[in-house]
């Protein structure tokens, strides 16, 4: 029926109205005339744009759809998209903070509200989530992914494409909420060479097969509606005139039929990747390799009409891409009514309700991972005495806690840890007595440069350590300013930047006891602060209730429950570090060292916080690992259980995660991956037994023929609190 539809109007469109629809814009946050001030609005006066992107507000993008529906011959609704990473009124914790919840259904409810906020602004189609597999804590974007493991990373796909969508297939958009999702970037975006972002990268097939295509995969299964093309070069042809990737692998192989967008500028930047002669060969190459839209490059818009006339591309590759287009505008229901995601009474009801303000809360909460609690220093608990020197440039920082591509998220209305801090322990046993200590260095978004003027200075830090000394804990917070991390934020340092640590130092020599709260978008070196602070409290950028969050769980009103998705390094040299690393020949044996093995002279093999890591409040005892059989065979399949106490003092939530080994394999496999998980929640001293099932799926691994492969062999399997957890471990095979 759609196909129909979608036909009758490509029948009545004339080439230029047809090569229009696959031009995109930005409005750039500014829709307040005709669309922006490039040649877009010359576009629009011919009916000659698809869609625009980061134009909100249901006012404002009906004024803007109604100029396009009167210049538009046939009438042809714009799409409106925007990046509504995490939240768009209401911001949530940055992505891969929430990721560190490992709760899928709290990654759905945050999509969904997002979706909600989204589609009341008059957006319908979302430029997330990212889906990138990294393992380069360098590398700024980090922050918007899901960490290093591609099974854990292929769930979170899967809930937040469901969240956004509100749907199962994208075949059937006729709710006036549904965000059509977009997995971005295809592909290997997140192995930019030495974490610079936009830099090449070069893979083998068949790590794209195992590491960097099943996030994509997975979205696909749950229905995603479009796909965004990366900046990268991959293995010397560009992603975006790719087209081994996006006809023979998208289309061909998995019969991806959606939307196919370019990353900003992408088509043009074919050109200096040394792909493209000039802009005319990159609109050729691209739409050769099968893509539909053409974010801001104007490649399509200027060049294709020519390309067809002098028969170098055919009016049919067009028809494809329109098609996929107006396909899209017709399930979204755009051409019955072209103003439907433009709603200001629904606007007005939905934008940061109390609901979703609360979900921000919870998110928040969820995200934190307690990182190291010795002598039981936290929580600082109300009823206890206890004089808290206050210190360090987070403790007040309001604008960076909702961490970058927070789109709409007002800065202004996110809640700092002194205001947290103030609310929690009113009237309470404990004081606060604040000194900042120092600043965070800014960086000029112009030259990309931490800016000589900002450095900070030490001439706060005597006034700290007078504070310090006056105290019976020091609970300082740190972090990077929001702008260090994000697109184009790549660091070759990834200490605490400035004289953070400088004034640590300081504060140590007072010999008193300190917390370090750390609001950041990435893995941090914090090898200096892991030896010398009795407590680490990772909270990342929290959203917009960040201080409520890091006060519930500093004062323990909150049990921390999460759980690292990627390596903290003990250094820099130490990247690329992922806990599912190959095994080597000569692999390094910590309890027999040995010369002439694959470690590093000067540092230990192990990240300094590993994958899967984080504490609670409570203590979790494993015991009783059984595997109802040894083996199994073709359609068979073994149960593991094993019972999970908390053995401490209050209630608690433990993230129990499966491993397996796959010891010999005709394609060598890593030490360990992870194959399932379970987040549980279990009152003090209450034990529950968990069950884990071992199949044919948990085992299959791609071939070196680029197929998945199940091969009979011996495998290690071990149950634990964290990928470097190896206390309950047993062997299975596979005939
Ligand atoms: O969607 C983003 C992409 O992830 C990075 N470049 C800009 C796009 C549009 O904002």
């Amino acid at each position: 029926k759609i196909e129909a539809k979608v036909d009758s109007v490509l029948s009545l469109m004339t080439l230029e109205e047809k090569i229009g629809q696959m031009n995109q814009y930005s409005a750039n946050f500014a829709a307040t005339g005709e669309v922006a001030d490039n040649q877009s609005g010359e576009y629009l006066k011919k009916g000659m744009i698809g869609s625009t992107f980061n134009a909100f507000g249901a006012e404002k993008v009906h004024m803007l759809q109604e100029q396009n529906m009167k210049y538009s011959r046939l009438k042809i609704p714009m799409l409106f998209a925007a990046d509504v990473i995490h939240g768009l009124e209401t911001t949530f914790p940055i992505p891969l903070a929430e990721a560190c919840s490992w709760d899928l259904d709290l990654m759905e409810k945050t999509a969904r509200a997002a979706a909600n906020e989204a589609t009341a602004s008059g957006v319908a189609w979302n430029f997330a989530p990212m889906i990138d597999m990294a393992h380069d804590p360098r590398w700024g974007r980090v922050m918007e992914g899901a960490g290093e493991d591609v099974y854990l990373a292929s769930l979170v796909a899967r809930a937040r494409v469901r969240g956004f969508q509100g749907i199962s297939d994208y075949n059937d958009l006729s709710k006036n909420n549904t965000l059509i999702a977009t997995a971005k970037h295809f592909v290997a975006y997140g192995a930019a060479q030495g974490g610079r972002d936009y830099h090449t990268t070069d893979i083998s097939e068949i790590n794209l097969h195992e590491t960097y295509f099943p996030p994509f995969q997975a979205a696909i299964e749950e229905g995603v509606g479009s796909f965004m093309t990366s900046f990268n070069d991959l293995n010397g042809v560009p992603a975006t005139g790719n087209k081994w990737l996006y006809k023979d692998i998208l289309r061909d192989s998995w019969n991806f039929n959606g939307l196919v967008v370019t990353d900003y500028t992408a088509i043009m930047e074919l050109i200096p990747h040394g792909y493209a002669k000039d802009l005319k060969h990159a609109a050729q190459l691209s739409l050769d390799a099968g893509i539909d839209m053409d974010m801001i490059s104007e490649a399509f818009v200027m060049h294709l009409k020519e390309l067809v006339e002098e028969g170098s591309i055919t009016e049919s590759q067009i028809d494809v891409a329109v098609a996929r287009i107006l396909e899209m505008k017709f399930l979204l229901g755009l051409f019955d009514d072209p103003y439907r995601y433009c709603d200001v009474e629904r606007e007005k009801e939905v934008m940061m309700n109390d609901g979703y303000i609360d979900l921000a809360h919870k998110a928040a909460q969820k995200a934190i991972v307690l990182l190291k609690n010795d002598n039981n220093i936290l929580p600082l608990k109300k009823e206890e005495s206890k004089r808290v020197a206050l210190i360090g440039p987070f403790v007040d920082e309001r604008k960076s806690l909702n961490g970058e591509w927070a789109i709409k998220g007002d800065r202004s209305k996110s809640v700092t840890l002194r205001e947290g801090l103030d609310e929690k322990y009113a009237g309470s046993k404990v004081s606060f007595n604040f000194a900042k200590g120092t600043d965070l260095p800014l960086l000029d978004r112009k030259t990309e440069k931490v800016s000589v003027v900002n450095v900070p200075d030490r001439s706060g830090f005597a006034k700290a350590v007078s504070v310090a000394r006056n105290s019976d804990v020091i609970l300082v917070a740190m972090g990077e300013n929001y702008h260090w991390s994000g697109e184009a934020a790549s660091r070759s340092d990834i200490t605490l930047p400035g004289n953070q640590r400088e004034l640590l130092k300081e504060l140590k020599k007072t010999g008193k006891p300190i917390v370090l709260v750390v609001f950041n978008g990435r893995p941090l070196d914090l090898s200096w602060e892991a030896k010398n602070v009795d407590a680490i409290v990772e909270a990342w950028y929290p959203g917009l209730m960040s201080g409520h969050a890091v006060a519930d769980v500093l004062s323990g009103d909150y049990n921390p429950s999460a759980k690292l998705v990627m390596s903290f390094p003990r250094n820099v040299g130490q990247i690329p570090i992922f806990y599912n690393q190959k095994n080597t020949g000569r692999p390094f044996d910590a309890e027999r060292p040995a010369d002439y093995r694959s470690n590093y002279i000067d540092v230990e093999n192990t990240p300094l916080f590993p994958f899967g890591h984080g504490l609670s409040y409570t203590n979790f005892k494993y015991s009783n690992l059984k595997l109802d059989k040894n083996e199994f065979s073709k359609g068979g399949s073994i149960t593991a259980t094993i019972d999970i106490t908390n053995t401490g003092n209050v209630d608690g939530e433990e993230i129990v995660q499966l491993y397996i080994q796959d010891i010999v394999a005709s394609v060598t496999r890593p030490v360990k991956e992870l194959k399932g998980f379970e987040k549980l929640a279990l009152k003090k001293g209450e034990t529950k037994t968990i069950k884990f099932t071992i199949n044919e799926e948990t085992i299959k691994f791609i071939g070196l023929d680029m197929q998945p492969v199940v091969e009979a062999g011996d495998f290690n399997l071990w149950i634990a609190a964290s990928s470097a957890d190896v206390s309950n471990h047993l062997k299975f095979s596979y005939k």
